[in-house]
């Protein structure tokens, strides 16, 4: 409100515990107890299935880093919106933040409340899919719980996210050890699975299959990102930042990588391709009659996914919001919770809009296809740094070829399934992107209709009791 000229501060509240749990409980949600069946049937055999999960995870690791460095020299929350901003300028962050707030956030939060919800109805439909209603209404109840606990207070928001993260290291390490106990009694599928002649048999090579796979595997690392949304609140985020990157992305590789062994210890690859939840055909045959523990730790792990992914996508909105690409009420903060609520509302609105459509698999696809195009573009910003501003004050820095080797991927993520099989959704997708355009030039540069907004951000500031926010640098 106008009288408030100093605003308030989101609290620079986050440790590395807190930024661990950040990346990692983003990280580990609802991926990894559905894709390696995507994956493996895209690509074809284990062994090359193998490579595509050990290459997403450097992806992840060295896409981390680059934003490390992003993250320490443009020490603002907002991530990519915020790259783009200050490399590319205001029509592309504005394009970002459209097809975020409309399109990525939504649906990745849709995407993870589905599978959230598919895991969580199981137990009670066991031998026969659930109804898509009863899956739908439980994907939006987890959407709303998830949004609630971040309305209601930042330090909740992250315990949750902490002791989510544990528990899903706990399950996934379960299921490690599940697969090493196949393995000593004597289970023979490892042996063909892994056979030198067999490993590799049926592999599907194409730009398709393999562009296919790999963004099917980078879903389960989809996260990596997350820390850079939040700078602002993390403390010493020089060194955090990195530190986190690097803990973090390192322990999900590897426990995804030893997972899907212990999926291919006891699963021929044509059990692993039928099952429609690997954790639970998985549970079914190693815990036998507990075999719905799997059921709920799967849906455990996505709904902490889902908390985080709602924590950084408030962020979005308020960062854009503070910078006038969105509107003023968004950038608001709860004047004594000090979460940024107006903004989370409107995601969840969103996100519940996204789910009424929405599945699993294609909201997957167009998110992935949207968030590498723009990851493409903020990796072009570092290395247009790293060569036109060298003496930027850079606390943390990557060799230049990493950024290269990122972007490299980025595009070939964007154009690889266009290419071998081009289909019109990624036209309408592209189109989308660009139409950002076009809400840009009359509502964000010639600011028409600011009267009535004025009015309602007004009634809406004293109905959700928020105030003006301000940079916490
Ligand atoms: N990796 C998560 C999963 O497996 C998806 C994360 C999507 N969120 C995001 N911020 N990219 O469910």
């Amino acid at each position: 409100m106008g009288h408030d000229t100093h605003g308030l501060n989101l609290q620079r509240e986050v440790g590395i515990i807190g930024a661990i749990s950040f990346i990692g409980g983003t990280m580990i949600g609802s991926g990894i107890f559905i894709s390696p069946q995507y994956v493996l049937s895209t690509i074809g055999s284990p062994g090359a299935s193998f490579i595509i999960w050990s290459c997403c995870g450097l992806i992840a690791m060295l896409g981390g880093l680059c934003y490390a460095e992003l993250g320490t020299i443009i020490p603002e929350s907002g991530a990519e919106y915020i790259y783009i901003l200050r490399t590319a300028g205001k029509v592309v962050a504005f394009m970002f933040v459209f097809s975020f707030i409309m399109v990525m956030r939504p649906a990745s939060g849709t995407g993870i409340a589905l599978s959230f919800a598919e895991y969580a109805v199981a137990p009670f439909y066991s031998g026969c899919p659930p109804p898509q209603l009863a899956v739908k209404c439980f994907a939006a109840f987890s959407i709303l719980v998830a949004a609630m606990t971040n309305i209601l207070n930042v330090r909740l928001a992250l315990r949750v996210q902490v002791i989510f993260l544990v528990a899903k290291v706990f399950s996934l390490t379960f299921i490690v050890i599940g697969g090493l106990v196949k393995v000593l009694q004597g289970s023979t599928v490892i042996e063909e699975n892994f056979d030198v002649e067999n490993a590799f048999q049926g592999t599907q090579f194409s730009l398709n299959t393999l562009g296919k796979a790999l963004l099917q595997g980078l879903w389960s690392y989809g996260g990596w990102s997350n820390l850079n949304y939040v700078t602002e609140e993390l403390n010493r985020p020089e060194v955090n930042l990195p530190r986190a990157v690097l803990i973090a992305i390192s322990l999900v590789t590897t426990l995804y990588l030893l997972v899907n062994v212990s999926y291919l210890t006891v699963m021929t690859p044509k059990e692993l391709m039928s099952s429609s939840a690997v954790a639970v055909t998985w549970g079914n045959k190693v815990l036998g009659s507990w075999g719905w523990v799997m059921s709920v730790a799967a849906a455990l792990s996505a709904f902490g996914s889902l908390n985080g992914t709602f924590f950084s996508g408030g962020r979005v909105c308020f960062v854009a919001a503070r910078e006038g690409h969105m509107p003023d009420i968004l950038s608001m903060a709860h004047v004594h919770r000090l979460t940024p609520s107006p903004a989370l509302i409107f995601t969840t609105i969103i996100s519940l809009v996204v789910l009424i459509p929405g599945d699993f698999q294609s909201i997957v696809n167009y998110f992935s296809f949207t968030a590498w195009f723009f990851y493409a573009i903020v990796l072009s910003g570092l290395i247009y740094l790293k060569i036109k501003k060298p003496d930027l004050p850079r606390p943390y820095k990557v060799p230049i070829v990493i950024p290269i080797l990122v972007l490299a991927a980025a595009i070939f993520l964007v154009l690889a399934p266009i290419i071998d099989n081009p289909q019109i959704e990624y036209l309408y997708v592209a189109l989308f992107i660009l139409s950002g355009v076009i809400v840009y030039i009359p509502f964000i540069h010639y600011k028409l209709c600011p009267g009535m907004l004025d009015k309602l951000t007004v009634f809406l500031q004293l109905f959700l009791e928020v105030a003006p926010a301000d940079k916490n640098l």
